[in-house]
């Protein structure tokens, strides 16, 4: 049943190739992308809501980036259990987009239909078929990331992450955005996971076995990489149990760097993309000159690393589709070190039915 691994959170995330791939190709014929979704209300779309909880808000928040540069409409990323009790202020031709894993979660229905009583078009990105978000949204775009047992998100969050830089290249076809290269990049990323997971795995659980005792930990990045540093420090809270601090490198200063001494390591995401490199560089200098360590995601080797993960080069906007790799597993090998009960948490439940 777990295909020979410990624990399905393993598993999971050892089938992220193949989970986007099916994503992915599930959409793309000829070079197009088809979605069963009205080209009318998606060409004059002028504003998008996502909303979502929990590693489904934090793929919303990431795609943010993406959508922004390629169409240069805004998009709003929410909270469900905020989103439901606010006075959401929509335009004319707005789309409301709600993320979900389980399509169960009851914070982020009830924030489907506050959008659906304000008249706006709703599309979900659900997993399970047939769940109630989907049945309550006008169009439903299904990741097919198979079933996802552990409590943790994993392979869920790629295949979101995906549908949702699909719909944004949908939207730039329409638009007559060139999308050639992006759709490219999208496709080549199943056979770079395929071929990397073995290497990140055994990479990350040496790392992790050097840290399995620290009580606290803190996640920077700057750009999209601020998105899945939250993410990460989720990961490793909810299975391993050790406070960990997710924050956009920029804001250390502001008053998270107090908390930086040798006993509080330091993730820093940062992809080979300037300014952003240097910036984050910079902010991981401040957190040496306070004694931390750094353990250092990227594609671009620095010596101010104390542990370093070599990711597989891709340009800046799909580097969250190989950063997250070592985030999960590093939350996977500390819980395992640490000998909890990885897939079924403490406290938690895979679909959160009560607000
Ligand atoms: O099923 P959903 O995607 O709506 O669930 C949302 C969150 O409850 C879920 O992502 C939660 O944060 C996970 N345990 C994260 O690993």
């Amino acid at each position: 049943q777990k295909g020979g691994f410990k624990h399905f959170m393993l598993k999971e995330i050892s089938e992220e190739d193949e989970a986007l791939a099916n994503t992915i190709y599930a959409h793309i014929f000829n070079d197009k992308i088809n979605m069963d979704i009205d080209e009318e209300l998606l060409k004059k779309t002028d504003k998008i809501t996502i909303v979502a909880c929990g590693t489904s808000y934090y793929a919303g928040l990431t795609s943010k980036y993406f959508f922004e540069e390629l169409l240069s409409i805004p998009v709003n990323v929410e909270i469900a259990s905020e989103f439901r009790y606010l006075k959401p202020i929509f335009t004319q031709n707005s789309i409301f987009i709600a993320i979900s894993q389980s399509g169960e979660t009851a914070d982020t229905k009830e924030s489907l239909n506050l959008a659906k009583s304000f008249g706006v078009k709703t599309i979900s990105i659900v997993n399970v078929q047939e769940s109630t978000i989907a049945r309550l949204s006008d169009y439903v775009l299904y990741t097919l990331a198979g079933p996802e047992i552990s409590v943790a998100s994993t392979k869920a969050f790629v295949c979101q992450l995906a549908m949702l830089y699909l719909f944004a290249l949908k939207i730039a076809q329409l638009k007559g955005i060139e999308i050639k290269p992006y759709l490219n990049e999208l496709m080549s990323l199943p056979s770079i996971l395929k071929t990397e997971f073995s290497r990140l795995n055994t990479e990350v659980e040496k790392i992790a076995k050097k840290y399995a005792n620290v009580k606290n930990f803190m996640y920077l990045g700057r750009g999209l990489s601020y998105p899945l540093a939250l993410e990460g420090a989720l990961k490793l809270k909810e299975i391993s149990y050790i406070h960990a601090e997710g924050y956009p490198a920029g804001e250390l200063k502001h008053g998270p760097i107090a908390l930086i001494d040798e006993n509080t390591p330091t993730f820093v995401i940062a992809p080979n993309f300037e300014p952003l490199y240097s910036k984050t560089i910079s902010n991981a200098n401040e957190v040496k000159a306070r004694n931390g360590k750094i353990i250092l995601l990227s594609d671009k080797f620095s010596n101010i690393a104390d542990d370093f993960v070599q990711v597989p080069n891709t340009s800046y906007f799909f580097s969250a589709f190989v950063n997250i790799v070592p985030l999960q597993l590093f939350a996977y090998h500390i819980a395992n070190i640490l000998g909890n009960d990885v897939d079924q948490p403490r406290n938690l439940a895979k679909s959160v039915t009560v607000e």
